[in-house]
């Protein structure tokens, strides 16, 4: 299914894409890694407390309406004829590594549920080792949505 009205929008939708994408990234990268040092942080602190509002205004107020404005512009991209078909390989490879990096952000909002209620009980290196997964989800992407190898 399309919807031709969406065709001289194209540049238009994509750029807001790209710009929601950028948002959205920006914020899964820096998320683990205020984990990594809320980790250094005793519970109750100043320090600890301060980390949970960083936290949480970086999730509600970024990351969230980020991943939602890329899902937006990213769905009316797929309704714009001529964009997707759904033979290519790439695009089912770009469409499973953004579902599990919306898991993901998914999964960083429990964990930003466990610091807030003092009992996260991971290790640092944990949080240093996710801290790549953004990182490697998003080099899949980039390079499916611009090289197309298949
Ligand atoms: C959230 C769900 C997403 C959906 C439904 C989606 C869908 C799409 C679609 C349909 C296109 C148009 C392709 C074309 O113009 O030929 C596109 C372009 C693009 N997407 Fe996404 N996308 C999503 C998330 C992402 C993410 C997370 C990234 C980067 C990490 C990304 C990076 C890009 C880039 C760079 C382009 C432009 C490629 C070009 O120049 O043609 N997208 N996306």
């Amino acid at each position: 299914m399309t919807i031709s009205g969406l065709t001289p929008w194209y540049p238009w939708i994509k750029a807001c894409h790209i710009i929601a994408v950028i948002a959205w990234m920006a914020a899964l990268l820096y998320l683990p890694r205020l984990y990594v040092y809320h980790c250094e942080t005793a519970p109750g602190s100043p320090e600890s407390e301060r980390f949970k509002i960083m936290e949480q205004r970086l999730l509600k107020q970024i990351a969230t309406p980020a991943m939602a404005a890329a899902w937006t512009f990213g769905i009316l991209l797929v309704l714009t004829p001529g964009v997707i078909d759904w033979g290519w390989g790439w695009w089912h490879v770009k469409l499973a590594a953004v579902i599990v990096l919306s898991g993901f952000h998914g999964i960083l909002g429990r964990w930003r549920r466990d610091f807030l209620h003092d009992r996260n009980d991971r290790p640092q290196r944990f949080y240093r080792i996710v801290n790549e997964v953004p990182t490697l989800l998003m080099v899949v992407i980039v390079i499916m949505v611009v090289v197309r190898p298949f």
